[in-house]
């Protein structure tokens, strides 16, 4: 009797439970505006492998040139976890022909089905790269020393791939570039970031990227292209001898035709990606990573102008059969006619050789059914097999998502080419946590801004009229709508109002009434913009506005400076409704600035406006979200007062702001440092040195080794902590003076100040914290 047990894998089989999700800028998941749960068409624009449920309807946004934009996605297989290895990949183009389209067909394949024979400029279907992107590919060689196991690849040419054994087209992507990164040909896509499991991978990423490094490419003549055009051998090679060698036509006499063309296809011409080690998230949940953050990064947005721009982000996650860097694992390994895949599942697992593990089931095929016993005591039962749900075209796998088309603007002239502009943004759909999986409900992007006045904060949002009539929401039924007002106080005290201090606390998160607008600002924001943002008047005149329905789904508040500090909480009033859905966010607006950067075994710099963290790499081997703050000499030194630590600093100056570095602990590779750079207040004339404390201690302080370098002090350490210098007499003032003064104010007060010495700088020390070194 032979058994057959169905063992279902963590792994997924079918396309319907695994993925990646783009929420923030929107990912659309080949969705455009349909009603409905299920997107029509998987097939639109690109190859997504991800369930029919996801994506938002089509919105754009416009960000500005330089912004700071947090994209936030989920993947539901691990990353940064040993569970599987995993590479993002997030990438963007922009083209004038790029665009959403207002059909959920996928575009042609031939132009004869497109208005005027030319589908680039049939602008009914939505397409990203271009149509002679996927000409080549369905026409170029496939990369022949591929590692396809069993599967029955039903060509030749770059369509068809392990992943893609059919040739499924959708929209004009080339499925090898999409299955395989960085990839040997040409694309249009421009590297953002690569986050992976190895980041030792890095340099290579970097030096292969298309950003920095050319690719070759045979250009065959046009009419030979369009004469072969449903050839169903691809005809264009990929190698320079194959390309040289062709003549078209092909009888051409005495060197009379004309011959392939091996040329370089230019490199983007922009910085190489950014690239390190992935947060870690877990296996089998399609949600937040660790400390109950989403998973995001950063991006800056490039420094153009550009009104049809999307973004890309590729998930590629690999199981632990085979490592597929290793150049050992290629198409020498394939299933060849009636012998299948050689790759070795047998002799890790314990046989002695691929014959002893084929007898017992351990190859790598389809739904392989394997004996685990060999022989199952107390039975006769010498063939005990187990059936294991194995999916050679997916161990290994690549998914994918897209945003819908966004714009890259300019700023407008009064935003200073330097400032940092952060996007606020609305993220989600209408409906309960069930109706709108795997996206999901609406909040903010990003839920809580760390901002210092003299930033900008763009907020824009945008949604859809066509979300399904019976999802759950305020308003208008289908419909997406946003606004910003301010929350009320709180009414009880949260576990410890320390936090917040020594900022005012504007409105809680706890709170669903609005806060009496009448008096108080936002951020300094003037009460018009407030006034726009509650009830949308610029983008609306009059209408039914009490839940927002009369309005449009886009809003834009256009860069808004940060003129005051304060920790702010606001909600949007339509689309909160206690306790089934909150739509909530925060700003913490600090006096001085705070940069967080997360930083890996490639390294990198954490930069401030006075102090740079800087890491060479393998300083670190892990990735560390490290945070610097700057404390201004006041600040700083009433906090070190108020602990009893003011008499432990030796020296009366503080010539930098105190640089306070989490982590506290070591956390470098061995004996690994890293740089810190402090710029000096003041040009320095006695400097004793600089001091290093815990940040929570500020009594007990050490003395570091430094060294000035121009205007700037520099030393290594292998942890973080309060840092700052002391000096007997700063460079700026006169010592005279200052020791009469401290004579005199310490006579009659007992408290220490300092002025300084020239009285035109006296003005802009009253005006501005920052910046005046050495007050006490
Ligand atoms: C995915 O990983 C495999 C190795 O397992 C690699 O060959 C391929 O290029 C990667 N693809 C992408 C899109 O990162
Ligand atoms: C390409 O087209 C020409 C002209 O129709 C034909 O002779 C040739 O066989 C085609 N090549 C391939 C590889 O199909
Ligand atoms: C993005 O920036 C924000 C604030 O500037 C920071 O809190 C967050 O940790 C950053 N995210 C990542 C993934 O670096
Ligand atoms: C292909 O893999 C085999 C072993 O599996 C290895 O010996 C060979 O060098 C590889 N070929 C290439 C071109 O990498
Ligand atoms: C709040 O949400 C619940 C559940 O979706 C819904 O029944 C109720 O009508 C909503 N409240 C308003 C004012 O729409
Ligand atoms: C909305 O919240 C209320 C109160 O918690 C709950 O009774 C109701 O079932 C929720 N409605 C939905 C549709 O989730």
């Amino acid at each position: 009797m032979k058994l057959v047990v169905l063992i279902p894998l963590l792994l997924c089989v079918m396309g319907v439970y695994c993925d990646m999700y783009l929420h923030n800028p929107r990912g659309s998941n080949n969705r455009l505006d349909e009603a409905k749960r299920e997107r029509n068409n998987g097939n639109r624009l690109f190859d997504s492998q991800n369930n029919n449920r996801g994506g938002y309807n089509v919105g754009s946004l416009a960000y500005m040139a330089g912004s700071v934009l947090q994209i936030e996605w989920t993947n539901q297989h691990s990353c940064s976890d040993p569970n599987s290895n995993c590479e993002i990949i997030l990438q963007y183009m922009c083209g004038d022909l790029v665009r959403d389209g207002s059909t959920t067909s996928t575009i042609p394949e031939w132009p004869s089905n497109c208005a005027e024979y030319d589908c680039n400029q049939d602008i009914e279907y939505g397409m990203h790269e271009p149509y002679d992107h996927y000409l080549n590919c369905k026409l170029r060689q496939r990369q022949a020393n591929l590692f396809t196991a069993d599967q029955n690849l039903k060509g030749n040419s770059a369509k068809y791939t392990r992943q893609n054994p059919g040739g499924t087209r959708r929209g004009y992507e080339c499925p090898e570039e999409r299955d395989y990164y960085p990839y040997w040909g040409p694309s249009p896509w421009r590297d953002v970031a690569i986050l992976t499991n190895d980041a030792t991978r890095c340099p290579y990423y970097q030096a292969e990227s298309a950003n920095v490094k050319a690719r070759y490419a045979c250009t065959l003549p046009r009419e030979m292209i369009e004469e072969n055009m449903s050839s169903r051998q691809p005809i264009i090679p990929i190698t320079k001898e194959e390309c040289e060698a062709i003549v078209y036509p092909a009888d051409a006499q005495d060197g009379t035709g004309t011959r392939g063309v091996w040329a370089e296809v230019a490199a983007h011409g922009i910085a190489a990606p950014d690239c390190r080690e992935s947060h870690w998230s877990r296996d089998n949940h399609l949600g937040n990573g660790i400390y109950g953050q989403t998973l995001s990064y950063n991006w800056t947005i490039p420094n153009i102008d550009h009104e049809r721009c999307v973004m890309r982000i590729r998930y590629n996650i690999s199981t632990g059969e085979y490592n597929g860097w290793s150049g050992n694992v290629n198409a020498s390994l394939n299933k060849q006619g009636n012998q299948e895949s050689t790759l070795d599942v047998a002799t890790k697992y314990g046989f002695a050789n691929l014959e002893a593990g084929d007898d017992r089931g351990y190859v790598f095929e389809n739904n392989p059914e394997v004996d685990v016993f060999g022989n199952v005591e107390g039975t006769n039962n010498k063939n005990f097999e187990l059936r294991l749900a194995i999916n050679t075209a997916q161990l290994g796998r690549t998914f994918q998502d897209r945003s819908h088309t966004f714009a890259i603007r300019k700023r407008p002239a009064d935003v200073p080419a330097t400032a940092t502009i952060r996007n606020l943004n609305v993220r989600g759909k209408r409906g309960n946590i069930v109706q709108v999986y795997p996206g999901v409900e609406y909040d903010f992007v990003p839920n809580t801004i760390e901002t210092v006045p003299g930033e900008y904060i763009h907020i824009q949002w945008t949604g859809s009229n066509t979300n399904p009539n019976n999802n759950d929401g305020q308003g208008l039924p289908g419909t997406d709508r946003s606004n910003i007002v301010m929350l009320e106080s709180p009414a009880y005290a949260e576990g410890g109002l320390s936090y917040y201090a020594p900022y005012t606390k504007n409105g809680q998160l706890g709170r669903n009434y609005p806060l009496n607008l009448d008096e108080t600002t936002f951020l300094g924001f003037s009460r018009a913009d407030l006034q726009d943002m509650a009830v949308l008047s610029s983008h609306q005149f009059r209408g039914e506005m009490s839940e927002l329905d009369d309005a449009g789904t886009f809003y834009d508040a256009k860069p808004l400076a940060v003129t005051m500090t304060g920790h702010y909480h606001y909600m949007c009033t339509r689309n909160n409704n206690f306790s089934n859905r909150s739509q909530k966010g925060r700003i913490i607006s600090k006096s001085e600035p705070v940069a967080y950067t997360s930083i890996g075994w490639t390294g990198g710099q954490v930069e401030s406006q006075t102090g740079v963290l800087a890491f060479t790499q393998g300083t670190l081997d892990h990735l560390e979200d490290i945070k610097m703050e700057e404390w201004s000499p006041e600040r700083g030194h009433e906090a070190v007062t108020a602990k009893g630590g003011a008499d432990n600093l030796p020296g009366t100056y503080y010539e930098t702001n105190f640089v306070v570095i989490t982590p506290v602990e070591k956390f470098t590779v061995g004996d690994r440092k890293f740089e810190v750079r402090i710029k000096l207040l003041e040009s320095n004339t006695d400097m004793i040195g600089v001091y290093r404390s815990d940040p929570d201690n500020l009594v007990n302080w050490v003395r570091m080794d430094a060294k000035t370098e121009g205007q700037e002090l520099v030393f290594s350490v292998d942890q973080g902590g309060a840092y700052v210098a002391r000096g007997t007499v700063s460079g700026g003032f006169v010592a005279g003076v200052v020791i009469a003064l401290v004579v005199l104010v310490v006579i009659v007060g007992g408290s220490v100040f300092y002025f300084r010495k020239n009285p035109d700088k006296w003005e802009s020390m009253t005006s501005s914290c920052r910046g005046a070194g050495g007050r006490v």
